[in-house]
């Protein structure tokens, strides 16, 4: 079996809608006490490159989950593997993840977030596949809606590979 990368959204249109994600959040947090939680490991370049974009106050923690295995689909249950550094209390938190497929990863964290009294607590994604979702969550800031297809690149990847890739793929095999 061999597996062909197709782009199907470039590194330009990911910088170009990341500068206008981070232009917004600066506007609406700037009297805010903002921390970015980066969900590793699908988010780690996305969240770098998006903070970049932001000119205000702001700081960055971390957070590994796992709800994957080696397949394509979500195991529906999710592990936390690495918690935040310091407490969300009283913090306004922006969520940042590379994907929302069926939901389950960020309803998750957002149940998680709410035990621990953070000021609030919004989502943002550089994508979104609608088709697939199980439980409804808002997207207050989002890169792209997909359609139902597996994608990789730019943080996500499949089976731990092409998250190097600058730009969004489809894997096909054949
Ligand atoms: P959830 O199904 O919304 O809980 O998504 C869980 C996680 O699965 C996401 O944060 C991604 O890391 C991963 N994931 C979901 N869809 C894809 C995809 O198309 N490509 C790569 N990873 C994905
Ligand atoms: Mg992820």
């Amino acid at each position: 079996m061999t597996e062909r990368l197709v782009e199907m959204i470039s590194a330009d249109q990911i910088r170009a809608r990341t500068k206008e994600l981070g232009k917004q959040i600066s506007e609406d947090y700037k009297d805010k006490d903002l921390v970015f939680v980066s969900v590793l490991k699908g988010s780690f370049i996305f969240a770098a490159d998006l903070i970049r974009e932001v000119d205000i106050t702001c700081r960055i923690d971390f957070l590994g989950v796992r709800s994957y295995g080696a397949g394509t689909e979500t195991s529906g249950v999710v592990q936390i593997t690495n918690d935040l550094s310091r407490p969300i209390a009283d913090k306004d938190v922006v969520i940042v993840e590379d994907i929302v497929d069926t939901g389950l990863t960020v309803a998750h964290l957002m149940d998680l977030f709410r035990t621990r009294n953070p000021r609030s607590v919004k989502v943002c994604s550089l994508l979104h596949k609608p088709a697939r979702a199980r439980v409804h969550i808002p997207v207050d800031y989002l890169g792209f809606t997909i359609e139902d297809k597996f994608v990789v690149g730019y943080g996500l990847d499949f089976d731990e590979k092409y998250r190097n890739l600058p730009y969004v793929g489809i894997v096909e095999r054949t």
